[in-house]
């Protein structure tokens, strides 16, 4: 149990499963799942990351886990306010450990130019509501070694080991509080501009052309708004890159 009154109040913990992710759909659809449960396991064979590609991590190291909620609250067009609610809880867990992260627009978290957490939300439409959101979690902890360069763990940062239930229990806590303000209606923006790269500093970019421009805003639909030479431009997830930070 953890001391948040929703968010991580029943930890299932694996020692290995396909995915956190799928693993919680299923039993979902088994009706043994409901708000505020996490599953959470040691090793994912088959870890999923963001358009499709595969999240690898070494077993035992890092947190891989997901929540469950049931934002029925929420209009399905704005579903990107639970990847705003999880970004900030992330960023405020490291924050926590002296860790000075960064968001990455959609879905990502930065230590400098280095990725330390990637989020991946599966979200499951009811009529005209969000029935159950499946926010799956993947944080660089304990790793000391990775096979690509851009990714980097807490203990690389930070020079000493993490306790994983600890991490889990204190980001329970960062999301609950979040969470609670959106549902409030609490406008969670200011905060998360604050920590988001490309705020007030003007990157390179690649839309098929090459522009520079600061990050203007994310619209309410999540969508990432550039000025591409002069003009306001809004991209989905996959429509433009970034090629620096
Ligand atoms: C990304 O950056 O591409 C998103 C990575 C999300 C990885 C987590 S690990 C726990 C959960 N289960 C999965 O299969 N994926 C997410």
């Amino acid at each position: 149990m953890t001391n948040s009154n929703i968010i991580g109040k029943r930890i299932i913990e694996l020692s290995t499963c396909h995915s956190t992710n799928d693993y919680s759909l299923k039993k979902i659809n088994e009706n043994q799942l409901s708000e505020g449960d996490v599953v959470y396991a040691d090793e994912q064979t088959h870890g999923k990351g963001q358009k499709g590609n595969v999240w690898e991590t070494e077993s035992g190291s890092n947190l891989t886990l997901s929540y469950i909620l049931e934002p029925v609250f929420l209009k399905p067009a704005y579903q990107f306010e639970l990847t705003v609610v999880v970004s900030l809880g992330m960023i405020d867990l490291l924050r926590k450990y002296n860790i000075d992260a960064f968001i990455k627009w959609p879905n990502d978290i930065y230590v400098g130019t280095k990725k330390i957490a990637g989020i991946l939300i599966e979200n499951k439409i009811k009529g005209s509501k969000l029935g159950y959101s499946i926010v799956g979690v993947g944080l660089n902890v304990n790793q000391e070694v990775f096979e690509i360069d851009s990714a980097v763990s807490m203990k690389q940062i930070a020079g000493e080991e993490f306790s994983l239930m600890e991490l889990l229990l204190e980001l329970s806590r960062s999301i609950e509080f979040y969470y609670g303000e959106l549902k409030k209606g609490i406008d969670l923006r200011p905060i998360y501009y604050e920590r988001l790269i490309g705020i007030n500093k003007e990157l390179l970019f690649d839309d098929g052309q090459q522009f520079r421009s600061e990050v203007v805003s994310i619209d309410d639909y999540g969508a990432l708004v550039l000025s591409k030479f002069g003009e306001e431009m809004k991209y989905g997830v996959k429509e433009v890159k970034f090629l620096e930070l």
